[in-house]
């Protein structure tokens, strides 16, 4: 019996997510598996945040919310705009959902007529481009490589825009490169937007507080003030409060698209857990030495594994200015045999090979619509970084060919 439609049986799951169930799937079984395929803090949240959750069950307030999320935490999110990014918002330019990926859902389901073109520049967060076929858009995939530091120019853009294109999908610092957009570079792609007054913006700033290298993150609203009016700002406590599994996200923009956003949430999940933005209230007010301690830490972490993948010869990498994963080139290394005599293909064969045979789990290029690269999470510990590069070497120096 066939239950999906044509909208459903046109995406995937989520290979991240995919893989990583392969992942605890062979570790359930016995298998000594590393697992860096998602990206995910691997410590817990500041001790006030779960506080404040269970303050918010014992005094009751469990009953459904509204959906643009609690007007309290909405208040501290304006705050959040005017303090750390110097923007200006109103309350009902607001909207909190269950993670930055409903946010997405929200916005390309409340705003896409089918075939509406969204420009995605790739390597990309997996769950993009699907999240719009499976709302009647057309995903316009710009290829960003290396050489451009992986970030798309305005030559690209002119050239990527139609008549038929809604929006622009933004991410700095980039999952899954870690590139991040300066001002200036953002001001570039702003002129030409400027030209194109049917074209949106969403700007996923997510890994906002997640800085590596001392590069300084730009807001796309400071940026470009000139764009408020189709700009829309996603952002979301998971990785900065290492809050993944309460399902915080939320977003600014002009008012009228918060309030469809609004209008989805209401037929859909009515509000986010009203405990979970009791600790998302807490986590944005309270004491902020947490977010520099854990950027600290992933700025440690992204050392090792620069001087670790240094010293792999076959492999191209740029350590990352952001977020918290090495995107790896392998490349060179394609179309070498294993030990077993099997061809490693492309990239997704070169993840696999990693997997079942030296146990470490990553996820390949292609689910970023860039082949040729896999991508390790280093939000793991010192000593999980440390193996998962000896594995990784390991597999490297077998390969013949
Ligand atoms: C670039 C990017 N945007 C959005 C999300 C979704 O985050 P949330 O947990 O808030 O749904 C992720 C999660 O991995 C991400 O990497």
């Amino acid at each position: 019996m066939k239950f999906e439609n044509k909208r459903a049986a046109g995406i995937k799951s989520s290979p991240s997510m995919a893989i990583a169930m392969v992942a605890k799937k062979l570790a359930a079984e016995g298998h000594d598996i590393i697992d860096l395929s998602l990206g995910e803090p691997d410590f817990e949240p500041p001790a006030h945040v779960a506080e404040a959750a269970c303050e918010a069950i014992r005094m009751g307030r469990v009953r459904y919310g509204v959906p643009a999320g609690m007007e309290s935490l909405r208040q501290a999110i304006v705050g959040k705009f005017k303090t750390e990014n110097d923007l200006d918002y109103t309350v009902d330019e607001i909207t909190v959902a269950n993670g930055a990926k409903q946010i997405l859902f929200d916005v390309f389901l409340a705003t896409l007529e089918p075939g509406d073109e969204v420009i995605i520049p790739t390597p990309c967060w997996v769950s993009y481009g699907d999240i719009v076929s499976l709302h009647g858009g057309e995903p316009v995939y710009i290829n960003c490589g290396p050489d451009a530091g992986f970030k798309l120019t305005a030559e690209k853009l002119e050239a990527a825009i139609t008549p038929k294109t809604r929006w622009l999908m933004l991410n700095s610092p980039s999952n899954p490169t870690g590139a991040i957009y300066t001002a200036d570079e953002y001001r570039a792609l702003a002129g030409v937007l400027e030209r194109h007054s049917h074209v949106l913006v969403v700007s996923d700033e997510i890994y906002e507080h997640i800085l590596l290298k001392g590069v300084p993150f730009a807001s796309f609203g400071l940026a470009c003030p000139e764009l408020r009016e189709r700009t829309l700002i996603v952002n979301g406590v998971s990785k900065a409060y290492a809050m993944t599994g309460w399902r915080v996200g939320y977003a600014a923009g002009p008012k009228a698209l918060i309030a469809a956003l609004n209008k989805m949430q209401s037929q859909s999940v009515s509000s986010v857990s009203t405990v979970a933005q009791a600790a998302a209230l807490a986590a944005i007010t309270g004491d902020q030495a947490f977010v520099g301690k854990a950027a600290e830490t992933f700025a440690n972490r992204a050392k090792i594994i620069a001087e670790h993948l240094g010293k792999i010869e076959g492999l191209d990498f740029i350590p990352p200015d952001g977020a918290f994963y090495a995107f790896i080139g392998v490349e060179r290394l394609l179309g070498k045999k294993t030990a077993e005599g099997e061809i490693i293909a492309d990239d997704t064969a070169f993840a696999s090979h990693l997997l079942h045979r030296f146990g470490l789990s990553s996820v390949p290029g292609a689910a970023f619509g860039a082949p040729g690269f896999i991508r390790l999470s280093i939000a793991a510990s010192d000593s999980e970084l440390d193996g998962a590069c000896a594995r990784l070497a390991t597999m490297v120096r077998s390969l013949e060919g």
